[in-house]
């Protein structure tokens, strides 16, 4: 694999501290550490801190063997400083919380860390679920608190949902947006609700794909072949409605409709989609979607996906499988 060029050192913030150095907080550590942001790695206890500071070492010198980092990162993973929870997000820019996911576990901390930090500093906090005004009601400056959701393995994921808060200063959230592009993320803002957007939409997914098994019309094997080989061939390059404006909404109001018959009310044709087909806006096709396209637009947008979908096919078909062999198989 051809080894990645490591990105400029964003210019804010000049430290950081991620506290709580597990599935996520290593690999939010190893992003920002090899960006060429100094890191201060915490978990509850120095001596803990220590051990995560190597297991961090470890992991990056196993990227750089694999070629997947340039050999520099692991100097700048070595300049990472272990911490204890009290005492890391002392005279740092920004504090990047990761630990389990317990309410009065994230209180506490939080609470602890945004006392400790300047009070310049920025807390984020890394929850996959829970309110971000909950946990913002344990920080002294909810003004310069919010939710950073990454996914995992954190150091390889794009994106990474900015969630404010009702108090979070909107000048932190664009500080936050550029820090994580300037690293090489893809943030996106997104208000606080159940799941966020993509757990949301991630379990929805799932919930239906589950549903299909017990219902009978596939194997978990056959759900996996179709997902990955249908729909979610496409989702590396376009989301739902930039995929449902080329399909048409037109054909998406009239499968919907054939859908909510034999499924019920979860799958009515929304408001949204019926107004747009109502009012001409049927997708690509007609220059108007949930998108505007003009001619020319519609011809490039189609072109590069022509384009991109060929290269995906062309990578996909260069790789070993990766899906287990059926029991007893290969074994
Ligand atoms: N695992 C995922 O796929 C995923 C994805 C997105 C978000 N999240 C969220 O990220 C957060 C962390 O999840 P995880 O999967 O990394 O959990 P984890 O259990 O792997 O890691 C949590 C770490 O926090 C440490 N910790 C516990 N108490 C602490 C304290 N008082 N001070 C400092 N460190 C402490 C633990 O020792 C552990 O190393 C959770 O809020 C979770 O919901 C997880």
């Amino acid at each position: 694999m051809e080894q990645t060029n490591p990105t400029p050192v964003p210019a804010w913030p000049a430290s950081a501290a991620v506290v709580g150095a597990g599935t996520m907080g290593l690999g939010i550590a190893e992003s920002l550490a090899t960006a060429g942001v100094p890191v201060r790695l915490a978990e509850e206890t120095a001596e803990l801190g220590r051990a995560a500071r190597e297991r961090l070492l470890a992991r990056v010198r196993g990227h750089v063997a694999a070629g997947l980092l340039p050999p520099e990162a692991l100097d700048r993973a070595g300049a990472v400083e272990a911490a204890d929870a009290a005492t890391a997000a002392r005279g740092v820019d920004l504090v990047i919380e990761a630990v389990p996911e317990r309410l009065d576990l994230k209180r506490d901390v939080l609470a602890a860390v945004a006392a400790a930090a300047p009070p310049e500093a920025v807390v984020a906090t890394n929850t996959s679920s829970f309110p971000i005004d909950d946990l913002a009601a344990a920080v002294a400056r909810p003004e310069r608190f919010l939710g950073t959701h990454w996914f995992n393995p954190p150091e390889w994921t794009p994106g990474v949902e900015v969630i404010p808060g009702a108090a979070t200063d909107p000048r932190i959230v664009d500080r936050v947006v550029a820090f994580l592009a300037a690293i090489g993320k893809r943030p996106a803002v997104v208000r606080s609700g159940p799941g966020f957007v993509a757990n949301r939409i991630q379990n929805a997914l799932f919930l239906e794909a589950v549903a299909c098994v017990e219902e009978g019309l596939a194997s978990p094997r056959e759900v996996d072949e179709i997902v990955r080989g249908t729909f979610g061939f496409r989702l590396p390059f376009f989301g739902p409605f930039q995929i449902a404006d080329m399909a048409g909404l037109d054909v998406y109001a009239d499968v919907l409709a054939t859908l909510e018959r034999g499924l019920g009310d979860p799958f009515r044709v929304p408001a949204l989609l019926r107004s747009l087909v109502e009012g001409g806006r049927i997708g690509t096709k007609s220059g108007a979607g949930f998108y505007a396209y003009t001619a020319e637009e519609r011809e490039q947008l189609l072109g590069e996906r022509d384009r991109r979908y060929a290269a995906l096919a062309a990578l996909l078909a260069g790789l070993p499988p990766i899906t287990p062999p059926p029991e007893g198989e290969g074994r």
